[in-house]
């Protein structure tokens, strides 16, 4: 098989996806190609698009544009789809993050945010998100402090409610390798099992550093799968100081590697997502200043060693 996708399923895999948006798929055509490219990718993930800022800026008033242009897109490549994201505590719009609502109200406000949304989608898969802090405490957000944990099951009834086919993920960054954090989540979807809450998987995001990929991601990704979920790899980048070197290149293939080899080697392990492609359109740099190159193409569209990396951990 050639192709990322396709190397993937002829694995037994689901699928090998990436996150993209609309402005970038309509306004650079190259870049397009790549990604309604099925061969490479067989699902694809809104980057921005479906998220409370972008979807319900205004109480009650809704904005789908990008999300239904995106859909409409990836279903006429004959890709999947994966919902990004129903309740989290970033990109929120002023009118819910500046709090206020009693516990009913609040939990009224999550409820209809996320019927509505899942309803607009249904069929699709979604992920609500981040509850933790790095060292497994519960994270302050205006859910957390009005609603406790509560708001976790509130999320994940209404969207099972909304569409009962929906595969129901919980996903959060740092919870890769063994840890207090990824400990957290084991406990919380146990808990959320225990009281019969609908949840279908874990996502543990892999925004990582090349060099220090932890060594123990099979186990971690075992004790996840131990509690009778799949799990997915939902966002995965792994980020450099720049400069590029040929040897900081090697040790990325290296750790791409390593990332899917964890995958293949755990059956509930569904499949991977990259969180964009490309370098040319990679959250990274934005962020981490002098950090980047995190991705399996680089700069020019062109594929870096980390995309041989890919290929390899599938064999
Ligand atoms: O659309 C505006 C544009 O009009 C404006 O000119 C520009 C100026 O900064 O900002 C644009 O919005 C930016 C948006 O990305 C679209 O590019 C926001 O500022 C920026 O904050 C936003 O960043 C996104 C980030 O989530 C927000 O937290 C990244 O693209 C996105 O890759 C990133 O993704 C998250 C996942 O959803 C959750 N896990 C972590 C991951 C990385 O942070």
């Amino acid at each position: 098989a050639t192709g990322l996708h396709n190397v993937a399923v002829s694995k037994g895999k689901l699928y090998i996806g990436t996150a993209t948006e609309m402005y970038k798929l309509n306004g650079d055509a190259p870049y397009a190609a790549i990604a309604s490219d099925i061969n490479e990718f067989g699902m694809i993930t809104a980057e921005n698009s479906m998220k409370w800022d972008a979807t319900e800026r205004t109480q009650g008033v809704w904005t789908f544009t990008g999300g239904d242009n995106l859909v409409n897109w990836a279903i006429a490549n004959g890709q999947k789809l994966r919902g990004h994201t129903t309740v989290w505590h970033s990109q929120l719009p002023s009118w819910v993050s500046s709090g206020g609502f009693s516990a009913a109200a609040l939990t009224s406000v999550i409820e209809n945010h996320t019927t509505t949304l899942i309803d607009r989608y249904k069929g699709k898969i979604l992920m609500g998100r981040e509850p933790f802090n790095d060292d497994g405490t519960f994270r302050s957000s205006v859910f957390y402090t009005t609603l406790g944990t509560s708001y976790i099951a509130t999320a994940l009834h209404a969207a099972r409610a909304a569409d009962p086919a929906a595969k129901l993920y919980i996903n959060d960054y740092n919870i890769d390798g063994l840890g207090a954090k990824s400990t957290a989540m084991a406990n919380l979807v146990a808990q959320l099992k225990a009281d019969n809450v609908p949840i279908d998987g874990i996502g543990i995001q892999g925004h990582l550093i090349v060099g220090a990929v932890p060594n123990n991601l099979q186990a971690n990704f075992e004790q996840f799968a131990a509690l009778g979920v799949e799990i997915a790899i939902t966002e995965l980048d792994i980020r450099m100081t720049l400069p590029v070197t040929p040897e900081k290149l090697a040790q990325q293939k290296a750790d791409y590697k390593k990332v899917v080899a964890a995958c293949k080697a755990v059956p509930a392990c569904v499949g991977i997502t990259v969180w964009e492609y490309t370098d040319k359109y990679s959250w990274v740099p934005g962020v981490f200043s002098s950090q980047g190159a995190a991705l399996p193409w680089d700069d020019n569209l062109a594929k870096k060693p980390a995309y041989d990396g890919i290929v390899e951990g599938f064999n």
